[in-house]
């Protein structure tokens, strides 16, 4: 099935769990939470106060993007009972494959990140051990912004090789998705898309969210 998941990035936090719950009630699969330290990316966002903050505020999995210098550092804090996958960035991580590890020893699945100028072929040796991967269409930082359109090869790319090494990581895209383009980032292989501006700049937000999931195109992979 694919999978939806609205980032919070550009919700309003004065008001966070209503926000969380009205994506929830428009059926969404997950919640990205897009977490950001002003180094690795120029912007600072939140971090695992706000996140632990969500705690019995919605039952959607928590799809947690660490777009930081040193994740090593900081993948405990991200660990709650609602975490389902942590993503670090190729980019962030010179030990990749014991990052990739330490998080999967902590008894969730674990995800790499590439931006846009960085191959696929960066991850040729981590594929066997991630359970997914996170191919940014913009450069991270901040919501809203155009999607790059020679992502949707890096996609297509990604795809093959998974068919061709017969793996099961699934993939997910983020970053300048909306109702018109969404498609061609499920047609090329994407099994989770991220929305953030798309849906929280709407004014009817669970309307919003309904709406995307049924235009998705959703054959099984
Ligand atoms: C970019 C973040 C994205 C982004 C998505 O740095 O990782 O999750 O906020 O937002 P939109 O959908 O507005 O591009
Ligand atoms: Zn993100």
């Amino acid at each position: 099935m694919k999978r939806l998941a609205p980032s919070i990035l550009s919700a309003d936090f004065s008001c966070l769990a209503e926000q969380v719950k009205k994506v929830e009630e428009g059926g969404a699969h997950l919640i990205h939470i897009d977490v950001m330290d002003g180094h690795f990316v120029p912007n600072i966002s939140y971090g695992a106060v706000v996140v632990k903050s969500l705690l019995g505020k919605t039952d959607l999995p928590f799809d947690v993007h660490l777009m930081i210098e040193h994740p090593e550092q900081y993948i405990d804090d991200f660990v709650t009972e609602h975490t389902e996958y942590i993503t670090v960035h190729q980019e962030a991580c010179p030990h990749l494959h014991k990052t990739i590890h330490q998080i999967k020893s902590l008894g969730i699945k674990a995800g790499v990140s590439i931006n846009p100028a960085t191959p696929v072929a960066t991850l040729f040796e981590i594929l066997e051990e991630v359970d997914l991967v996170l191919v940014m269409s913009v450069n991270p930082g901040f919501g809203g912004q155009r999607f790059i359109k020679s992502s949707l090869r890096k996609i297509k790319e990604l795809e093959l090789l998974r068919s061709k090494k017969n793996l099961d990581f699934v993939i997910e895209v983020d970053g300048g998705i909306d109702g018109t383009n969404v498609n061609s980032v499920i047609d090329q292989g994407a099994d989770i898309v991220v929305m953030g501006s798309s849906i929280y700049k709407e004014k009817q937000i669970e309307e919003r969210t309904k709406e995307i999931i049924a235009l998705m195109h959703n054959k099984e992979k």
